[in-house]
């Protein structure tokens, strides 16, 4: 593709930007000086994963909260944790907060304005890196998650191998972060995994995925592999009107999270050789199943209950009329409701 073909591409692409862009809370309109870097920053680490549908509420309560970086950084690591749960792939908060602090003690409180630089950061990778140079300092940066990985293997008809030297071709130097932007909602709005909505695509003319006449073929889709089934149990145990809750080891799925005590999760049939008090254990009918990354996980629920002047094992009592400001993760979130319904 030539250098003017390049360019004509950016340009249509960033005009019908200026007329579609998505508002969104973390954004400043097309055109417009770039947003506060804490923001760019903290709404690109909770979208990797996690859909702009369910982002934007949880963003806009964590920026009333914590509106600044520096008040964020001095957050306790349990409120951090909690005002997470529920968007999944836990890891990502610890490193926020390591990131936040970092900053702090290390840059004066901010960001660093470069990619390399940024990319230095607690937690911060190259998606990451790109994106905050990119949209929050608006440097050239070439800034690839799924939607705009999808754009460019269907312009250039690419099989996945050349993605990033695509990208990198057509990525202009001025508004570098309006035009990651672009690529994001033209890949949300027309350039569809199924169904893509070709005749309204300012790209058509240029599109080598679209003169196959089958664009939907790219980018190649991975064959999946079948997940695996693990068991295990989840416990409830009640004392008065609390439950025992406990703090995941902070290493491992869930790690750090508030949490209803468990077994291990293995192959085997669920047990209540775990269960975090001797007490007369009452199964619950049913399971509750939950869907992780890399397996599906199977849990049997058991209750009981223990008189006020036994000692519980470790952890702490919590009031069940005010679970939900517990933080708990959707796997425990989904049980508590279960055994609340008994
Ligand atoms: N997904 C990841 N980053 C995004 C952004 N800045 N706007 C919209 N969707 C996104």
């Amino acid at each position: 593709m030539s250098a003017k073909v390049s360019a004509s591409i950016a340009a249509r692409l960033l005009a019908w930007y200026d007329v579609n862009a998505r508002s969104l809370p973390w954004r400043s309109p097309p055109g417009n000086p770039p947003p506060d870097p804490y923001r760019v920053w903290l709404s690109e680490v909770m979208l990797q994963q996690t859909t702009v549908a369910a982002v934007r509420p949880r963003f806009e309560a964590w920026v009333a909260r914590w509106p600044t970086l520096a008040r964020f950084a001095a957050a306790s690591d349990e409120d951090v944790m909690a005002a997470w749960a529920g968007l999944g792939y836990y890891a990502r908060a610890r490193n926020l907060l390591k990131c936040a602090r970092a900053v702090v003690a290390d840059h004066g409180g901010r960001f660093p304005d470069t990619e390399a630089a940024l990319r230095t950061l607690p937690g911060l990778g190259d998606y990451t890196a790109a994106a905050i140079a990119g949209i929050a300092f608006g440097r050239r940066a070439v800034v690839i998650d799924a939607n705009v990985k999808r754009v460019v293997a269907r312009l250039f008809a690419d099989d996945g191998a050349n993605i990033r030297t695509h990208a990198d071709s057509i990525t202009p130097d001025a508004r570098a972060g309006d035009f990651a932007q672009a690529m994001m909602d033209l890949g949300s709005a027309i350039c569809t995994s199924r169904a893509p909505k070709c005749l309204l695509c300012p790209l058509r003319a240029d599109c080598a995925g679209f003169a196959t006449g089958a664009p939907e073929a790219f980018p190649k889709k991975k064959a999946k592999t079948a997940k695996p089934t693990r068991h295990g149990t989840i416990f409830w145990l009640a004392r008065g009107d609390d439950v025992l809750l406990v703090r995941r080891p902070d290493t491992g799925l869930l790690g750090g999270m508030r949490a209803l005590p468990t077994g291990a999760w293995g192959d085997n049939d669920p047990a209540l050789a775990d269960a975090p008090a001797q007490a007369d254990w009452q199964w619950l009918d049913g399971a509750i199943v939950h869907v992780f990354t890399h397996f599906r996980l199977i849990c049997r629920l058991a209750a009981a209950r223990v008189e006020a002047q036994e000692a519980g094992a470790g952890g702490e009592w919590w009031p069940v009329e005010r679970l939900a400001e517990a933080g708990l993760p959707t796997l425990f979130a989904k049980a508590a409701e279960r055994f609340r319904k008994g």
